[in-house]
């Protein structure tokens, strides 16, 4: 039996998943929230398949533990990696941020010129290139990895003139291909995307799966009759924070994303499931 009051799982390798949660905090309020960033290991965008679909793996059983109603895979990498692998171990539903950034780039490009940044894992993965030439096999698909935005990020640089730097050298080519819709597919990027932007100009839109999969949680949980039906308080009990390391860090940064006073997070040791 289903329970629809039940807490959605929210996973990523540490505080990038926060800009998904934020969306899905937006778009479906109701809806109560325990979030796992595993600060221990990260970052996941350097790591291989099999070590990342583990760490995936520990994760999704800590959070069946907490008896989560579904789980969203709030990482690029770990999307890319270890979702089909999930999907066929686990009897909830589960999603991740790839395929709903795919499907709206492949609706958004008029050109038919596609750009996707992300790590090394989930460029050299060509997941992204995979779904999009699947809706529509007309376009083309240009990834540039950008393994230096997560540290950026993470050190607050997010307006910084080195971070214009780096991301002049990181998109200068990507530009000159003429794309005309840039997926921001990693958690990270959307927290530069003004740095981003000024360097794309007007004519390249940028798509955020964070958005998109916040809809399509809201879609499937209404498609199940799973929504949440209570409102219930703003507090400690409503959204649930855990790490494998480092929680005062993580409460410090997720506050300066998610603004509405996280007052702790709590340590797990997440090799033990
Ligand atoms: N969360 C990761 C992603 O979206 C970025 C950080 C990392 O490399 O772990 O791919």
């Amino acid at each position: 039996m289903i329970n629809k009051n039940a807490p959605v799982g929210v996973f990523d390798s540490g505080v990038g998943g926060l800009t998904v949660m934020r969306e899905i905090m937006r778009q479906i309020p109701n809806e109560r929230i325990v979030y796992f960033g595993d600060t221990a290991r990260v970052p996941y965008g350097s790591k291989s398949k099999d070590t990342i679909t583990r760490y995936s793996r520990q994760i999704v059983r800590f959070l069946q533990a907490m008896e989560v109603k579904a789980i969203v895979v709030a990482c690029n990498t770990a999307s890319a990696y270890a979702l089909d692998e999930l999907e066929r171990e686990v009897d909830i539903p589960i999603i991740g941020v790839v395929k709903p950034g795919a499907r709206v780039a492949a609706q958004a490009t008029v050109n038919g010129k596609l750009g996707v940044i992300g790590t090394e894992g989930t460029i050299s993965s060509g997941i992204y290139t995979e779904y999009i030439e699947k809706i529509n096999p007309n376009i083309t698909v240009i990834g540039k990895a950008c393994p230096l935005f997560v540290p950026l990020v993470e050190e607050g640089l997010w307006q910084d003139p080195v971070t214009e730097d780096i991301a002049r050298r990181y998109l200068g080519e990507l530009i000159d291909t003429g794309i005309d819709t840039l997926i921001l597919g990693c958690t990270h990027y959307p927290l530069i995307r003004a740095t981003v932007g000024r360097l794309l100009g007007e004519g390249v839109s940028m798509v955020n799966p964070a958005y998109e999969t916040a809809r399509e949680l809201q879609e499937l949980l209404a498609k199940e009759g799973m929504l949440n039906d209570t409102q219930g308080k703003l507090g400690e009990e409503k959204y649930r924070f855990y790490v494998s390391d480092a929680a005062e860090k993580f409460r410090r940064f997720a506050n300066s994303i998610i603004k509405y006073g996280i007052l702790s997070a709590k340590t797990i040791h997440i090799e033990e499931y």
